[in-house]
C-alpha cells in the first residue's frame, strides 16, 4: 500500500468512528513480498535485535505455526529454509506482520505472533488473550464491536476478509511497542497518518490476521485529504481521543 492507494475510507470524514469494515478479500493482494521494500529489511533488522519482543509463542503451537508459515511460503512461491522457528522465517518473506488466532472453547485466542510494527501496544502483553481482552484498552469496543468481531473471527475461519485501521501520531517510527497515550499530542499538518491493512484469512483451523502498515505525514498528503482526516479527528469522541493520544 503507497500513499497513493490509501483506501478512500481513511479519507471519508466518518473514520472517527470505530467500524468493522471487513469486506472480502482477493487472496491475490494478500501479502506484500517485495523484497525491496525498506520495510523488509527492517523487520528483518529487528527479528536480530529485538527478537523476544518482535516474536512470540504459546507452548505446543508448533504444528500450527509450520502450518501458517507454509501457507505464507507457498503464497510467496518460496520454501521455508528449515533452519528457524517456522513462523519467523514465513515473516521474513513478506512486509506484513502476522498474528496466528486460535479457537479454544468458543474463544479466539492469539497463540503466535510475529509483529514488528505494532501500533503503541506490546506483543507479550496480549499472547494468549482471547479477541475482546486484546481489545480493552480501546474505549467503547466491548459495547459496540464484542459481538460483530466475535461472529467476524468465526467468518474468517471460512472466507477471507480485510479491513483498515488508521490513526494519527506524533512519531512515524514503525517499531513503535511503547506509546504514552497520557502525553496527547496536538493533530496536525505534522503529525503522522499511521494506516493498517489488515487481514483475516483462514489457513487449517486457524485465522491468520495480518496487519501492513503505511506511514505518511499529513501534510504530503495533499490539502483534500490532510482536511479529510484533520476533521475526522476533530470529530472524534473524548474518550477516544483520549485512546489515540490526541490532545485537543
Ligand atoms: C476481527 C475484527 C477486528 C476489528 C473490527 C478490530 C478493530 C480494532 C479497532 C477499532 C481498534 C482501535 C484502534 C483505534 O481506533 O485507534 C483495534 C485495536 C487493536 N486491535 Fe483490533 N480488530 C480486529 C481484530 C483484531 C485481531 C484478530 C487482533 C489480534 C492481534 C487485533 C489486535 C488489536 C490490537 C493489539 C489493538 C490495540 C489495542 C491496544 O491499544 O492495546 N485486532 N482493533
Amino acid at each position: 500500500m503507497t500513499p497513493e492507494d490509501l483506501p478512500d475510507e481513511v479519507f471519508s470524514g466518518k473514520a472517527h468512528r470505530l467500524t468493522m469494515g471487513l469486506r472480502p478479500l482477493d487472496m491475490a493482494t494478500w501479502l506484500d513480498p517485495d523484497p525491496l521494500d525498506p520495510q523488509l529489511a527492517r523487520k528483518r533488522a529487528l527479528l536480530e535485535s529485538d527478537r523476544a519482543q518482535v516474536f512470540a509463542a504459546l507452548p505446543g503451537t508448533e504444528e500450527q505455526c509450520r502450518e501458517v508459515a507454509t501457507a505464507v511460503a507457498d503464497w510467496v512461491g518460496r520454501d521455508l529454509p528449515g533452519e528457524d522457528h517456522p513462523l519467523v522465517e514465513a515473516a521474513a518473506m513478506v512486509r506484513d506482520d502476522i498474528c496466528i488466532m486460535a479457537q479454544r472453547e468458543g474463544r479466539w485466542l492469539l497463540v503466535a505472533a510475529v509483529v514488528c510494527f505494532p501500533s503503541r501496544w506490546r506483543l507479550a502483553d496480549k499472547l494468549g488473550q482471547d479477541v475482546m481482552t486484546i481489545h480493552d484498552p480501546v474505549p467503547r469496543y466491548r459495547q459496540t464491536l464484542e459481538a460483530p468481531t466475535t461472529k467476524a473471527m468465526d467468518v474468517a475461519a471460512f472466507k477471507p476478509r480485510w479491513r483498515v485501521n488508521w490513526t494519527l501520531l506524533d512519531d512515524p517510527e514503525l517499531f513503535a511497542p511503547v506509546g504514552p497515550r497520557d502525553a496527547a499530542h496536538t493533530v496536525g499538518p505534522d503529525s503522522y497518518l499511521r494506516v493498517e491493512r489488515q487481514c483475516l484469512v483462514p489457513v487449517g483451523g486457524s485465522v491468520v490476521f495480518t496487519i501492513r502498515t503505511t506511514v505518511v505525514r499529513v501534510g504530503d498528503l495533499g490539502d483534500g485529504r490532510a482536511k479529510a482526516v484533520l476533521t475526522a479527528a476533530a470529530a472524534t469522541p473524548d474518550d477516544l481521543a483520549r485512546y489515540r493520544g490526541w490532545g485537543r
